[in-house]
């Protein structure tokens, strides 16, 4: 019912950069504004799309789920578009020296590991690969997201020289919500020894 509103809301980053592109408002370094911007919405959508079922665990509104996809592809796109910013205008999409940053610097190959794993699950998104899969392998798979997310903050804290604090505010959120899942997985399995 809702989803109009979240493409709104997913896309509203987006439209914010083209307004910003047609009225000269990308700042002195457009390349940095872009990669900047693109990155920080691919880390905020993942960390909305970990936050849904917690939500609705404690909220009890199971409709919620019907968002994580779209919230989950939007995170995709957005580090679609980061990654690709940086493969075309720090390496004109020459793969060997973009290879040559992944390997060299700790803060790019953070970055790298949190995109590509994504894109497994990008490509199983569709209902058509949760029958293929199974529920069990298909959920395992979409576990990933983890990793994604916990190498998504550690690019985003080692990226940063000066202020880590908004970087710690995102590893703090993510951990609260994958301990949360942690905590809630270890009392059902008790509940269920009893
Ligand atoms: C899930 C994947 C990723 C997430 C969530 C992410 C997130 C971020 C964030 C939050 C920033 C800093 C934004 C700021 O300071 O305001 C950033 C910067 C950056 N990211 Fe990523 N990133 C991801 C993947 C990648 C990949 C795959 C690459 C390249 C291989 C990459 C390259 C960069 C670069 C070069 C910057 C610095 C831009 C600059 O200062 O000019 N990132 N990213």
């Amino acid at each position: 019912m809702f989803k109009p509103v979240v493409w709104i809301l997913c896309l509203a980053p987006f439209a914010l950069l083209i307004y910003d592109g047609f009225t000269d408002n990308l700042t002195a370094n457009p390349i940095e504004k872009i990669t900047n911007h693109t990155g920080i919405w691919t880390l905020r959508l993942i960390v909305a799309g970990l936050a849904i079922t917690p939500l609705r665990w404690l909220t009890g509104l199971n409709q919620l789920v019907n968002y994580r996809r779209l919230v989950g592809l939007f995170a995709f796109f957005y580090g679609c578009l980061h990654f690709t910013t940086f493969f075309f205008f720090d390496h004109q999409f020459d793969f060997a020296g973009m290879w040559q940053d992944v390997v060299k610097r700790p803060y790019i190959t953070a970055g790298f590991v949190a995109f590509v794993l994504m894109i497994p699950l990008a490509v199983t998104s569709t209902t058509g690969w949760i029958r293929r899969m199974g529920g069990k392998k298909w959920n395992l798979l979409h576990k990933l997201i983890y990793i994604t997310a916990l190498a998504a903050v550690l690019h985003y804290f080692w990226k940063v020289k000066l202020d880590a604090t908004y970087p710690v505010y995102y590893g703090l959120g993510v951990a609260a919500l994958l301990g949360f899942r942690a905590w809630r997985n270890v009392a059902r399995k008790k509940a269920s020894e009893v």
